[in-house]
């Protein structure tokens, strides 16, 4: 079976690499391929941010840079793009990039293993916030897939912020949009039985998917990556849906959000905190940076895991998916609540030659009370042990609509009706909630894994509902954002 080429832009010029297989990652071209050894194989499952890559694509008359994990990044994913790695920011008389130049000044760098991972990151926020100073949120935002063992993250953060002080090393961004400029016009032969497929539009995706269902259909690889580098999995064909001009847009209607399949979770979360801002801790808790920089909002619905986090909250909310599969008078859909997707353990009811195209939010109203609680075991980049979100419409002091939605208690992400029924109608009082917490610890057989035990999780579902309820009564307290474990004893008083 034929692939096309690869092509991509490095270091100012354009790289062609010829019979790239369809499952190979960027980061196996990089070091294997092109001899980069700079970029490093650490955990080869986004964990640890050592082979971090920046890649960029056109965004209107600029570029629009993304910190990306190379290892579960497939490589003809960023056909058509430029890529920067460690080697690529030196200036030829071997000036320092002040991304480096700062983690020296700073005492940042230790060992060779994380440090080229850390200088990509930092890359990253440079060309996104050119002649901007960073804060200090935005330098942990921004490493937030980086793992240090070391403990050595003070420096680090402290050659974020010292970065744009040194002089400045602008990308020449004329020269490298020339240059994708003239890959897209170049093309690709046909692609539409190769053994990578990137369709462009939705007509053409939903063709694909009806002429060849045994292709892997992959989005960000931020799951399927790890098929590959830890089962070492082969695809014989792959469909990538993240060229689909349609399904790239978030767009916003009277009473929802549509967000399309090939919207990165940066930019899904993105559109969802800016019609709920409470969301934001909880968007930054999903991953690190470079995860939700290629990973999708649909591949986290679709791929359907117990422990996904998107899932309880897009219950809670309301959302539903629309499914899309090409028809012989032209496309065909269905629309379906998003709980109504699963059939049980990492099963749904998509057909083999149809898509999830798009999931639908509906916009927040001003009677909605609605939070999401997600426990793992490290703060940063780690998904759920249990995950919590619930929506209430309460008027008069009365509970007039519930939606809830569980993660990590059951075989699929799950919406807990029994505790919505023991809500509605109900006073909202602490003895409602009282009542409710028992009904929803009763509700679930969760199971004990590495992550958690089944009775730890009952457990904590109930005290997250009774979180709900003070955080409802305007205790803050519970918020760890409130906490400052760092803080002098002076500082800490009141
Ligand atoms: C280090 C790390 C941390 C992570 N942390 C979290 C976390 O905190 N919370 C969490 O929930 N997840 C987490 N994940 C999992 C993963 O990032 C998410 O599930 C992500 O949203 C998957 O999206 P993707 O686009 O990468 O999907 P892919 O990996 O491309 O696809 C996943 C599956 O969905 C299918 N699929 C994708 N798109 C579609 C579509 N449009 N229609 C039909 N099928 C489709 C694919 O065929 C595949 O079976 C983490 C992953 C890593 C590597
Ligand atoms: S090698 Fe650890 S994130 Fe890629
Ligand atoms: S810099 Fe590598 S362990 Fe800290």
């Amino acid at each position: 079976m034929d692939t096309q080429p690869l092509r991509f832009v490095r270091h100012g010029q354009v790289v062609t690499l010829p019979a790239v297989a369809p499952q190979r990652t960027l980061l196996e071209v990089l070091r294997e391929d092109l001899h980069c050894t700079g970029t490093k194989e650490g955990c080869n499952e986004g964990d640890c941010g050592a082979c971090t890559v920046v890649v960029a694509e056109p965004h209107g008359d600029r570029l629009q840079y993304r910190a990306v994990n190379s290892c579960i990044r497939l490589a003809h994913s960023i056909d058509g793009m430029a890529v920067w790695t460690a080697e690529d920011l030196a200036a030829a008389d071997g000036t320092l990039h002040p991304a480096q130049q700062a983690l020296v000044d700073s005492h940042g760098s230790q060992c060779g293993f994380c440090t080229p991972g850390f200088v990509m990151s930092l890359f990253g926020l440079y060309q996104n916030h050119v002649g901007t100073a960073i804060s200090r949120e935005q330098a942990q935002e921004a490493l937030s897939g980086n793992l240090c063992r070391c403990t050595g993250y003070r420096p680090i953060l402290d050659a974020a912020q010292a970065m744009q002080a040194l002089p400045a090393a602008p990308v020449n961004e004329a020269e490298v949009l020339s240059k994708l400029q003239l890959l897209a016009q170049e093309g690709r032969a046909s692609e539409a039985d190769s053994a990578y497929i990137p369709p462009r539009t939705l007509p053409e995706l939903l063709a694909a998917r009806a002429r060849h269902p045994e292709a892997q259909l992959v989005a960000g690889s931020t799951d399927v990556g790890l098929w590959v580098t830890k089962q070492l999995r082969q695809f014989g064909r792959v469909l990538d849906l993240t060229r689909v001009a349609e399904l790239r847009r978030v767009e916003p209607y009277p009473h929802h959000i549509a967000i399309g399949a090939a919207v990165t979770l940066t930019d899904a979360f993105a559109a969802l905190v800016a019609d709920r801002p409470h969301l934001a801790e909880f968007a930054h808790r999903f991953a690190g940076l470079p995860v939700r920089n290629s990973g999708t909002l649909g591949g986290n619905v679709a791929n359907g895991s117990p422990i996904g986090d998107s899932m309880p909250l897009l219950i809670a909310l309301g959302a539903s998916v629309v499914l899309m599969r090409h028809g012989a008078k032209g496309p065909r859909h269905r629309e379906l609540a998003l709980e109504d997707l699963y059939t049980g353990y990492r099963q749904n009811v998509m057909r083999p030659d149809e898509v999830l195209a798009w999931v639908k939010v509906p916009k927040a109203t001003a009677s909605e009370y609605a939070r999401v609680y997600k426990v793992s075991k490290r703060r940063e980049d780690d998904i759920s042990a249990v995950c919590l979100a619930l929506a209430l419409h309460i008027d008069q002091g009365v509970v007039r609509r519930a939606s809830i939605g569980a993660g990590g208690v059951a075989a699929t992400p799950a919406r807990a009706r029994q505790t919505e029924a023991a809500l509605l109608g109900q006073p909202w009082t602490q003895a409602t909630v009282n009542h409710a917490l028992q009904v929803l610890r009763a509700e679930f057989t969760p199971l004990s894994d590495m992550r958690a035990s089944s009775s730890y999780r009952r457990t904590v579902l109930g005290n997250l509902l009774q979180r709900f309820w003070l955080e409802s009564q305007g205790t803050i307290a519970t918020d760890l954002q409130q906490l400052h474990p760092c803080a002098t004893a002076q500082e800490a008083a009141p």
